[in-house]
């Protein structure tokens, strides 16, 4: 039995970033077992609504059994095709919200057959989608020792990369590595036990974050962002990793921050000036938080807002 149990991270904050109209069209990005979606349709009237987003079909099946609300509508599919899902609906720039949890949930991490965690003995598999792509064990088969030390390093910042991706490549000179405990071994062989936390935790967040492509997606969808969302429309993110919140900080930046008119050129300093976003700044979560949600620990949530469009003030 596993369970479908997933406690949303800085919920408050999050609802609270959102900035809720009542009638507004959101998108949750990353459903998971819908913690934060419950807490934006709490907030909107009849005429508001949701679009769900999850790559699992397992959260999309969780979402089937347990919302029954006619404002939801949730889809099976990685959140970078969303301005093509969206497009299909007619609400290209229309969006009110975009909230984006990055990440695996706890149902994920703790189910042993999908091989995300080295706590629970599983098959090697770490996709989020389990109906497509390469598993991590696949992964570690056909990748050269340079490739898989790559990964360690730049995904896991594992200073260790090379002697554990070298111990990887002589372990599958006799067997091959099907299961999380045998990769989770393989990496304590060589290093140590570090203070509070298992030496496989960098190495097992970079393969998943190599297998599920999550930082590729991550920029893709900032990208298609702006067109999305409606004059005034919020942009919230949480994300767990530095690698990740440095793109979402430089995303923001690159949209909020404002350039000087060249000195000399026939344009107003105002029509120079003219961002499509506004940064409205970066939190943590609160000390009752992290006494209370282990996940909250790393979290940093970041919020922006649509500004002005073209010809539209909001
Ligand atoms: C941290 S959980 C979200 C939890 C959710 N906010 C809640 O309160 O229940 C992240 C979820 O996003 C999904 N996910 C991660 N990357 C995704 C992507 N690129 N496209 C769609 N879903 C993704 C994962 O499958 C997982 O279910």
């Amino acid at each position: 039995m596993t369970s479908n149990h997933h406690q949303s991270v800085m919920f408050d904050e999050s609802i609270e970033g959102l900035n809720v109209k009542n009638n507004g069209i959101y998108i949750d990005a990353t459903f998971g077992r819908g913690g934060h979606t419950r807490g934006i349709l709490d907030q909107l009237n009849q005429s508001g609504k949701v679009i769900a987003f999850d790559q699992d079909i397992g959260a999309v099946d969780y979402a089937k059994e347990n919302f029954n609300d006619d404002r939801l509508e949730v889809i099976h599919s990685a959140f970078v095709n969303m301005t093509e899902l969206l497009n299909k609906r007619g609400l290209i720039g229309k969006i009110d919200g975009i909230l984006m949890d990055l990440g695996v949930s706890s149902p994920q991490l703790d189910n042993a057959q999908r091989g995300f965690s080295f706590n629970h003995d599983g098959p090697l598999d770490m996709r989020m989608d389990q109906t497509q792509g390469m598993s991590a064990a696949q992964w570690l088969t056909s990748a050269n020792e340079t490739e898989i030390a790559d990964v360690l390093y730049q995904y896991g910042e594992e200073r260790k990369s090379r002697r554990i991706a070298s111990a990887i490549k002589r372990y599958q000179q006799d067997k091959s590595i099907d299961t999380t405990l045998q990769l989770a071994n393989i990496i304590a062989s060589v290093i140590k036990t570090q203070k509070n936390k298992h030496p496989a935790t960098r190495s097992f967040q970079a393969i998943r974050i190599f297998i599920n492509q999550e930082l590729k997606q991550l920029s893709e969808t900032l990208d298609q962002i702006i067109e999305l969302l409606a004059c005034g429309g919020r942009l919230v993110v949480i994300s767990f990793h530095s690698i990740e919140d440095r793109i979402v900080k430089q995303f923001i930046q690159k949209h909020s921050r404002q350039k000087q008119a060249p000195k000399g050129l026939p344009v107003m300093d105002s029509e120079f000036k003219k961002t499509a976003l506004k940064d409205l700044g970066k939190k943590f979560a609160s000390k009752e938080e992290l006494q209370t949600n282990k996940r909250s620990r790393s979290a940093i949530l970041r919020t922006a807002q649509r500004t002005e469009l073209e010809m539209e003030k909001c």
